[in-house]
């Protein structure tokens, strides 16, 4: 890849009317930095196990980087309980690594976002331990306390979402582990705080954020019960307070203070797409949301026809641009999600690369990793989230480039057959398809921002058309078990074949079983 020495966030897009902001384009790479690369040989990843191995992620064309919190953490919850958000945990690396890697990064052209974590801190964090010190403290109101609890519930199992604290006599607001207390954002100074975070990484060049719960951080002040949490369900899952609105309005305000189109993107986690386009705002909230339903989506094409039909339905007339997304640290990985078989994640990484809208890859996914496997005592996630987390295989021979202590979680199953090494060497593989696929969306402005459009098909199909001015693309997957047939009018080519066969070929109009193809007009092709 050529090198661009220009950090990306000094160099802003040209003001060209109809150029798309960069993050429109893009094509993001979440790394878990515990999983990722291990620097220090500690069986734990870090910063400089990321920094040695972005030519893995520059090889693959992905041009943008999420890494999960890497801030200081007791890691009650793997670091998304922050104790110091302003310096990186000694698990992790230093602010100098840091530094190190956002220079590696742009110094080859890619972008990197942070995780920022505006809904809680650790109860390790200082200002949640002056805040329960004494009910007169200046800090009191930093979380939100009260005498008497209410039915909220919270997540990661956690019961209650209200821990009662003996030293000053009142319950304090958790939505997930009571590890994770809840800070105050009605209190000005809590903003303040919390501004200062994004600005102290803003200017060390970030080039924007994945906002963790961004639907979370405002409550309903009358902290009214909820029938939802009498029967069970974490308020996590669809709190949608108004006063969300205004935090996240004040967080992009502050954002697009700074120049270079930094960009955020919201973990809305709530199953209503007619909701999260909502935290879009009028073009002044997220420039991005994620989009859920497909997290946990089978292998049906009712499912997927039906999200990707709401998506384009609800996201169009609002002007917000979608996101898609198959895997992450949270959920199952879609392999596994879909029976285990690679063929499907390999059809499936069409479809995602297909879409109209950013996709996010999970690292691994491009690998077609499935979770891995833990006994009871290798548990470490009180969520029972470990699965997705496994180290990924670089080597095809044990310890897979992991030298050192035993990694932190067990490899995922066939770890030195789906090794980067191994994977490399063989051109018909899910990470060459994967790469194949990424350069494919990059040459073609009908991939990267075109128009979507479903067309005709066996019900068993799903096939739609993407549209740029004469550039014009058609993704065809077929979900079933059963060879089809798809009538399309004119001669296509075959640009892309999950299956791994030789391309450019023609379009004889069949698909294998869960096959997915990529389409190009032959007369466009000639
Ligand atoms: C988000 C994170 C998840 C974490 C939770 C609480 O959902 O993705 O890993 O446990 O927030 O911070």
């Amino acid at each position: 890849m050529a090198e661009d020495r220009t950090p990306v966030s000094e160099n802003p897009l040209p003001a060209v009317a109809d150029e798309p902001p960069w993050w429109q384009d893009a094509i993001v790479y979440q790394i878990y930095p515990r999983s990722f690369a291990d620097g220090n040989g500690d069986g734990v990843g870090d910063l400089r196990g990321i920094a040695a191995r972005l030519d893995h992620v520059c090889w693959l064309g992905a041009d943008t980087i999420w890494l999960s919190p890497v801030f200081r953490s007791p890691m009650a919850d793997a670091g998304y309980d922050i104790s110091d958000y302003c310096d990186i945990d000694p698990l992790f690396g230093t602010l100098a690594d840091m530094q190190a890697l956002l220079d590696a990064a742009h110094a080859r052209g890619l972008r990197v976002l942070l995780d920022f974590v505006p809904n809680h801190t650790s109860d390790q964090h200082p200002w949640f331990v002056a805040s329960r010190s004494a009910r007169d403290h200046p800090k009191r109101d930093w979380y939100i306390w009260r005498d008497q609890p209410n039915d909220w519930r919270a997540a990661i199992g956690a019961g209650s979402a209200w821990t009662w604290d003996a030293h000053s006599g009142q319950y304090y607001l958790h939505l997930f582990l009571p590890q994770q207390p809840d800070l105050n954002w009605r209190n000005p100074e809590v903003v303040a705080a919390m501004h200062g975070v994004l600005r102290f990484w803003l200017d060390r060049g970030v080039d924007g954020f994945r906002i963790d719960v961004a639907h979370c951080v405002g409550k309903d002040p009358s902290f009214a019960d909820h029938p939802r949490c009498l029967a069970g369900e974490p308020l996590a899952h669809f709190n949608d307070d108004p006063y969300s609105h205004e935090v996240l309005r004040g967080i992009r305000r502050l954002v697009d203070s700074y120049p270079g189109h930094r960009v955020l993107v919201g973990e809305v986690n709530i199953r209503s797409t007619a909701t999260v386009v909502q935290y879009y705002g009028a073009g002044d909230e997220l420039h991005l949301s994620f989009n859920f339903p497909p997290l946990d989506a089978p292998w049906d094409p009712v499912v997927f026809r039906t999200c990707i039909r709401e998506v384009d339905a609800l996201l169009q007339p609002a002007q917000a641009w979608p996101t898609w997304v198959l895997s992450n640290h949270d959920n199952e990985r879609h392999r596994t999600r879909y029976g285990g078989s690679l063929c499907r994640a390999r059809a499936a990484a069409l479809m995602l690369l297909t879409l109209r809208g950013t996709p996010f890859l999970f690292q691994g996914e491009e690998l077609g990793l499935q979770d891995c496997v833990t006994l009871p005592h290798e548990r470490v996630d009180p969520g029972g989230r470990d699965g997705s987390r496994a180290p990924l295989p670089w080597l095809q021979a044990p310890p897979h480039g992991w030298d050192g202590a035993r990694p932190w979680l067990p490899f995922p199953p066939d770890a030195g057959e789906l090794s980067v090494a191994t994977q490399r060497a063989r051109a018909d593989s899910i990470l060459h398809l994967y790469r194949a696929l990424i350069a494919q969306r990059r040459a073609s402005p009908a991939l990267r921002r075109g128009s979507w459009e479903e067309l005709p098909s066996p019900p068993e199909v799903l096939a739609y058309r993407r549209r740029h001015g004469d550039d014009v693309r058609v993704a065809c997957i077929n979900f079933s078990a059963q060879r089809q047939t798809l009538a399309l009018a004119g001669q296509w080519q075959v640009l892309a074949d999950s299956d791994g066969v030789p391309v450019p070929r023609r379009f004889a109009g069949e698909l294998l079983s869960d096959q997915a193809l990529l389409l190009q007009p032959v007369e466009a092709a000639s």
